[in-house]
């Protein structure tokens, strides 16, 4: 049976010591300082967002970060959205701006990330971070990809030489991870909805990430025993028993737990795998561009 890479546990230590980092920088000699703070700029009502962003909010009070919403109706002109971006570029207050994703199809993404300073970049999706990491060069790192760095990392995984295949090319997930194992000198192959006998290529992975958006693709036929897998998928399950009937339904990854967990070496859960580690890393990110905005640099 599977160990669990719990992302609940390891999200709860990064904050406690978040929490200690942000007393510690508040009482140096020399700070300026306002507390660390978050802005996530919304567009429209995606509701997936909306928990998302609620979320962040709630872990933003757990550790000292003041954290703001802006939410624009999605009938927001794209000026209306840059212009926003633009007045938290120049706020003091402000060292962290997310622009959470998606935004309605009738913006432009790219030119919305392009916008938000480099330095308040903590989602890591500005060209300019992309671009760091591609080069290994220290930078703010896109979150999920982070925490799942994190995670595997402190399940004691080896990453040297592994066979690895990431399931999902996206710029928020696959590419950016497709690059940190790479880097940490696993062989990297990066699969997508083009790729022919996925199922094959899953069964010669020693570690496997599955960012698909697909509920339960992975199976047990479809991995090797002693996999690694991590499953950034989550989608909400609408009620099927009578006795579910009333709530919410449940949550499911992109990997059948229960059939894949009895043969895997390790498995993140979901809900309480990667999620929390994401949030974990924006956090972690925003007191780190916090720290670089409000260290006076003796003269
Ligand atoms: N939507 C879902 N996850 C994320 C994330 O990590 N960052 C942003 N900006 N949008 C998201």
């Amino acid at each position: 049976m599977a160990k669990r890479l719990d992302g609940r546990l390891l999200a709860a230590r990064h904050e406690a010591s978040l929490r200690s980092t942000i007393a510690q920088h508040l009482a140096t000699a020399g700070c300026t300082s306002y507390p660390p703070g978050l802005v996530v700029v919304r567009v429209g009502d995606d509701p997936a967002s909306g928990v998302y962003v609620r979320k962040k909010a709630q872990a933003c009070g757990r550790v000292g970060i003041e954290s703001r919403i802006i939410h624009h109706p999605a009938t927001a002109s794209q000026q209306e959205v840059l212009e926003s971006i633009h007045q938290l570029n120049g706020d003091s207050s402000c060292h962290g701006i997310l622009v959470q994703l998606p935004i309605p199809p009738t913006l432009n993404a790219c030119q919305l990330l392009l916008a938000v300073d480099p330095s308040k970049d903590v989602d890591g999706l500005h060209p300019l971070n992309l671009g760091r990491l591609m080069r290994g060069e220290p930078g703010l790192r896109s979150c999920t990809p982070a925490g799942v760095m994190a995670l595997l990392d402190h399940g004691g995984i080896a990453l040297d030489g592994t066979r690895a295949l990431v399931i999902g090319r996206s710029i928020l997930v696959g590419q950016p991870l497709g690059i940190m194992l790479q880097q940490a000198n696993a062989t990297v192959t990066v699969a997508h909805s083009h790729t022919r006998n996925l199922a094959d290529h899953c069964r010669q992975a020693e570690l496997l990430v599955v960012a698909a958006g697909k509920p339960g693709l992975v199976g047990a036929d479809w991995v090797r025993p002693g996999v690694v897998v991590v499953d950034v998928g989550i989608h909400r399950v609408p009620p099927q028993q009578p006795q579910q009937q009333g709530t919410q339904g449940t949550l499911r990854g992109d990997v059948c737990f229960s059939a894949v967990e009895p043969l895997a070496s390790h498995i993140t859960p979901v809900p309480g795998g990667v999620g929390p580690m994401t949030v974990a890393m924006l956090l972690s990110n925003t007191v780190q561009a916090w720290q670089r905005h409000t260290t006076v640099t003796p003269a």
